[in-house]
């Protein structure tokens, strides 16, 4: 198993583009996020306190945007557990399989935009923390962790 799999999270600093109109991001397939974009959803009117996520994926790879606002990504690889905040559009967190995330203090008015590289199945959801342990100490993701180590040294 690899050492710190929560290196594997990402920061993705998306292109920006400038000038006396405003500001203009833009975001292409396997260039500037590491896989097929297949399913896009958003997370708005979030009430003060509420806690989205807590899940990890078997196979799902994600890229968590906060459009608008703020608000955190707590990620954990099963040993350990770090806290991303998010509050520029042109900033994107990137997610592999196997690592169980929370977000939580949602900013007033604030967009979670998430990209996602397979359509909605819930098959694909672990929301037990515990089975998620399980799964991470069995080695289930070595070789997910090493195809993403591989792709995300690209990007
Ligand atoms: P849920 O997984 O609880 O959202 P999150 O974990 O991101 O806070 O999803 C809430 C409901 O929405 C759940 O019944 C499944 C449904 N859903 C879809 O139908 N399609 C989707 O793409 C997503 C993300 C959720």
């Amino acid at each position: 198993m690899l050492a710190d799999r929560i290196n594997l999270c990402k920061i993705i600093n998306f292109p920006v583009v400038a000038d006396y109109r405003g500001n203009l991001t833009f975001i292409e397939e396997n260039r500037h996020v590491p896989f097929e974009i297949k399913r896009v959803y958003y997370l708005y009117d979030v009430p003060t306190g509420a806690v989205r996520g807590g899940h990890a994926h078997i196979n799902l790879e994600q890229v968590i945007i906060a459009l608008s606002g703020s608000f955190e990504v707590v990620i954990d690889d099963g040993y350990k557990r770090k806290s991303v905040f998010l509050n520029r559009p042109h900033y994107g967190l990137y997610i592999p399989p196997g690592i169980w995330r929370e977000l939580v203090n949602f900013s007033s008015n604030s967009v979670a935009l998430v990209l996602a590289s397979m359509p909605y199945d819930e098959k694909d959801y672990i929301r037990d923390y515990e089975k998620f342990r399980k799964m991470v100490r069995e080695g289930f993701w070595d070789e997910s962790d090493k195809r993403v180590a591989e792709k995300i040294s690209r990007l």
